[in-house]
């Protein structure tokens, strides 16, 4: 019998209390839903490996290839929150100061200014998903890309900068779904520029 490496995903943990504009209540429920797609990554790893390990995977098997369809939904639900809570912090917002990640703004867009109004009109794309700004590491250039549920519209290589979950669990509590505006606006009030700077590619 095959033995295959498992590795099993813990969920991190993040100390957001006392954002401006989004309540502790809100992120006590996201980071509920945060540990279930870790949970689900987790076991769709694990059911995968039975099946390889077993002789069983096959694509033509519908078990296996949904199971295998879910695991883009999964491990990018996973991530991508993974990205939205490291991207804020208590007492975040304001402005940019890391030169590399202002430059690379401004580059692409003109003004940080710009770089906002750009992501902020993603971000309140009709429907349910994320709005990120991406770095291309082939030419340093900054995009914002609207993300369908997790998993559809993700660039393959595309390094992620700045990460907002867009879904209404995000901010329902604490505005009307058409108030998303209003939840972006907080979003911005919490951003930790710093953490963002981190993430620029080499390339840039
Ligand atoms: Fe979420």
């Amino acid at each position: 019998m095959m033995t295959l490496t498992q590795h099993s995903y813990t969920p991190k943990k993040w100390d957001l209390s006392g954002l401006q504009g989004i309540s502790d209540k809100t992120l006590e429920i996201h980071f509920g839903l945060y540990e279930g797609y870790v949970k689900n990554t987790n076991l769709l790893n694990e059911q995968l490996s039975e099946l390889l390990a077993g002789g069983k995977a096959a694509g033509a098997d519908p078990h296996f290839a949904e199971l295998k369809r879910r695991l883009g939904f999964e491990y990018n639900g996973m991530r991508l929150h993974e990205y939205y809570f490291d991207n804020m912090r208590r007492g975040g917002g304001g402005e940019p100061s890391d030169p590399k990640l202002k430059a690379a703004l401004e580059a692409t867009f003109g003004s940080v200014e710009t770089f906002k109004r750009d992501f902020a009109a993603v971000g309140a794309m009709r429907g349910v998903g994320w709005a990120i700004a991406y770095q291309d590491p082939a030419n340093g250039r900054i995009s914002n890309h609207w993300i369908t549920l997790h998993e559809d519209g993700n660039v393959a290589g595309f390094q992620p900068v700045l990460v907002m979950d867009a879904w209404e669990h995000a901010f329902l509590l604490d505005y009307k779904p058409a108030e998303r505006p209003k939840y972006i606006e907080a979003f911005f009030s919490n951003v930790d520029w710093a953490v963002a700077a981190t993430r620029l590619t080499k390339a840039a």
